[in-house]
Formats: C-alpha cells, sequence, structure tokens
C-alpha cells in the first residue's frame, strides 16, 4: 500500500509517498524559513497560510515524480501533534478531506514518533530495541524504543530543550534564524579554549538535561566582553558559538553513552534538528565506537522536519491500528 504523509505542524511543509513494500517513492518540502526570517523567528499566522499555498502543488509534484495519481493513493498519514495549533490543522484538514474523497483510511501520527523513526528509512536500519536521543527545538529527550509505539522515557530536559538554546543563543550573538545552523557555522572560526562554560547535568547521576543556565552563562560573556556601544568583535563571536556548541555537544554525548550503559542496549538512535550537527555527530561516532556501539542518523534532510518520517511513521501505524471516520481534531499538546 502507497502512504502519503504530509507534514504542517511548524514551518516547513514536507510531503512524501511512501509505499510499505518498496519504501519511499518521492518527497518533497516547502521551508518558510526565509518568510520568518525578518521576524526573528515563526509567525503563527503566516505559517498557517503558507501551509495552505503549497500542500496541494506539492502532493501533486510528489505524485507526477513517482509517476502516480491520487487514485494509486492508499492511505494518508498526517502529523496531529504537537505544533502550531492553525498550521496543523490546515494538514489535517486537507488529509481527511482528501481520504474522504478518495475513500482511503488515514492516520494521525505524533510529531515526535515521526522524529524518533527517521533513521529507519536509511540503509541497514537498527532492529529494535533501541536509545533514542531526540534532540529537535522542542525537546531534548532520552527514550527507550522496544518497537512501534512501545516508548519509554528515560530522560528529559528540565527547561530548554538544545535545539531552543541553539537559536538562544545565536539571537545573543547577533545571528540570524534558525540559530543551530548558524551557530555552528560561526563555531568553526572559533579559537578552542579561549572561553569555558559550564556542562549543565553533566555528573547529575540521572539522564535529565538542563540548558537555560547555559544561556545565561552566554549572556554574561557577551555582556563582559562587548564594547561600550554593545558591539562584541567577530572573533569573539566565534569563539563564544565554538564553547557553546562544545558544551551542548558534550553533555548530549555523555548522556546517550549512560543511556546505553543503563538500558545494556548497544544501539542508539539520533533525530531531531540538533542531530544534523556536526559536532554532535563527531563526538557521537568516537563515544559509540569506543564502546563497540552504534549510532544511527536520518540523512540531513530528514533530521528536521519532513513529510517522509510522517508518511513511514503512518505505515507502520497503519499495520496496526483500524481507520476512523475523516471526522478530526489536531493536538497541539500532546505527550508521546
Ligand atoms: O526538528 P526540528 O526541525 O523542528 C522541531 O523543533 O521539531 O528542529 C529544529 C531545531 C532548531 O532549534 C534549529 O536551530 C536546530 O534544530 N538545528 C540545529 C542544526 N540544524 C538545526 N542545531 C544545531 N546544529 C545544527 N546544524
Ligand atoms: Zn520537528
Amino acid at each position: 500500500m502507497i502512504i502519503l504523509g504530509i507534514e504542517s505542524s511548524c514551518d516547513e511543509t514536507g510531503i512524501a509517498l511512501y509505499d510499505q513494500e518498496q519504501g519511499l517513492l518521492a518527497h518533497a518540502l516547502h521551508s518558510q524559513i526565509d518568510m520568518h526570517a525578518e521576524y526573528g523567528g515563526v509567525v503563527p499566522e503566516l505559517a498557517s497560510r503558507d501551509h495552505v499555498r503549497r500542500t496541494l502543488p506539492l502532493i501533486q509534484r510528489v505524485l507526477d515524480e513517482a509517476k502516480l495519481t491520487l487514485a494509486d493513493i492508499g492511505g494518508i498519514a498526517y502529523t496531529q501533534g504537537p505544533g502550531l495549533a492553525g498550521a496543523l490543522l490546515v494538514g489535517t484538514s486537507i488529509a481527511e478531506s482528501l481520504a474522504f474523497t478518495l475513500n482511503v483510511p488515514t492516520v494521525g501520527v505524533h510529531h515526535l514518533e515521526g522524529h524518533l523513526l527517521a533513521p529507519l528509512l536509511e540503509a541497514n536500519p537498527p532492529a529494535f530495541p533501541f536509545v533514542a536521543l531526540l534532540v529537535s527545538g522542542g525537546h531534548t529527550q532520552l527514550m527507550r524504543v522496544g518497537g512501534i509505539g512501545d516508548y519509554t522515557l528515560l530522560g528529559d530536559t528540565l527547561d530548554d530543550a538544545a535545539g531552543e538554546a541553539f537559536d538562544k543563543t545565536a539571537k545573543l550573538l547577533g545571528l540570524s534564524y534558525p540559530g543551530g545552523p548558524a551557530v555552528s557555522r560561526l563555531a568553526d572560526l572559533g579559537t578552542p579554549g579561549r572561553f569555558k562554560l559550564p556542562r549543565p547535568m553533566l555528573n547529575s547521576g540521572d539522564l535529565n538535561f538542563s540548558f537555560s543556565g547555559l544561556k545565561t552563562a552566554v549572556l554574561t560573556l557577551v555582556n563582559d566582553h562587548s564594547d561600550a556601544d554593545g558591539i562584541l568583535d567577530e572573533q569573539t563571536k566565534a569563539d563564544i558559538a565554538l564553547e557553546f556548541q562544545e558544551a551542548v555537544t558534550e553533555v548530549l554525548t555523555a548522556k546517550c553513552m549512560a543511556a546505553l550503559r543503563e538500558t545494556g542496549l548497544d544501539q542508539l538512535v539520533v533525530s531531531g534538528g540538533v542531530g544534523a550537527n556536526r559536532q554532535l555527530r563527531e563526538k557521537l561516532n568516537r563515544a559509540t565506537k569506543r564502546r563497540l556501539c552504534h549510532v544511527h542518523y536520518p540523512r540531513l534532510e530528514f533530521c528536521t522536519d519532513n513529510g517522509a518520517m510522517i508518511a513511514f511513521a503512518g505505515a507502520m501505524r497503519m499495520q496496526h491500528e483500524t481507520a476512523g471516520d475523516h471526522g478530526f481534531s489536531v493536538r497541539p499538546r500532546w505527550d508521546l
């Protein structure tokens, strides 16, 4: 069966076709980053309106790419939450009305389950069970994944998510939205060892995280090194970016290794936007290799929001769940 996947929870419209036998057939994405950049963050109403404009043309584009028509779609998976209510409503209402006219089943997917399962779209996917690190703009969680729907929370952030810390640090350094890639690019120009930031919760003895103190420590550095006009020189910005990235990636890596140790598992899966961070990947690759464990990532374009992960999670869900009646609701707040 061919599943159409629709992601519209935030600022990307992601559409994909996933065949339960042949795998991913086509995917397309429209990012609204440029549209929101001048506001320094996502404007919910603009996001919803853009999803309205983009969704149907993108569905047509993936169908054309896969040389298929609407009649070939056997089911529709869409992000039901969590996310921006208006943005979710666009994807959800298009999915349910299309499914009603095509007379095919739907499944409302949890956005984080999409991220969590995204690494399984790659060649040589890990078998269950594994430990998953979910690091996005809204979440920083460690989970034990026993199978589809079998998720045990091992650790969580007590305050800011790692991606949020990247975004806030970017703002403090005067960088553009989204902050993660901008901080990471600047860090490449930094001098190692010039600054030393705290490693929050590194020795807390549990698998939880906390990143808000790090943001405050960055603010102190910025204030201490700005001139009388509040201007920070470019090298100092890069040195702060480097040390900030070191602190976050060191803590994330240490907690992943602790989670593998505590669960006795030897496979780690990393997903969500911060999973695209090169420093994080290098640290995790080294640490897992040392301990004879394996780490799996989605391809870079599937680290951030996309339709492929929703089509895939929906395809897995449809093997277990019965179809609804095409009535719908969104779940802007929703625990996995
Ligand atoms: O998963 P995602 O696309 O959206 C959700 O939050 O669900 O993640 C976006 C987050 C943003 O905070 C962004 O700054 C961060 O991921 N991010 C990165 C990188 N690319 C994206 N953070 C660090 N390094 C990156 N290369
Ligand atoms: Zn996401």
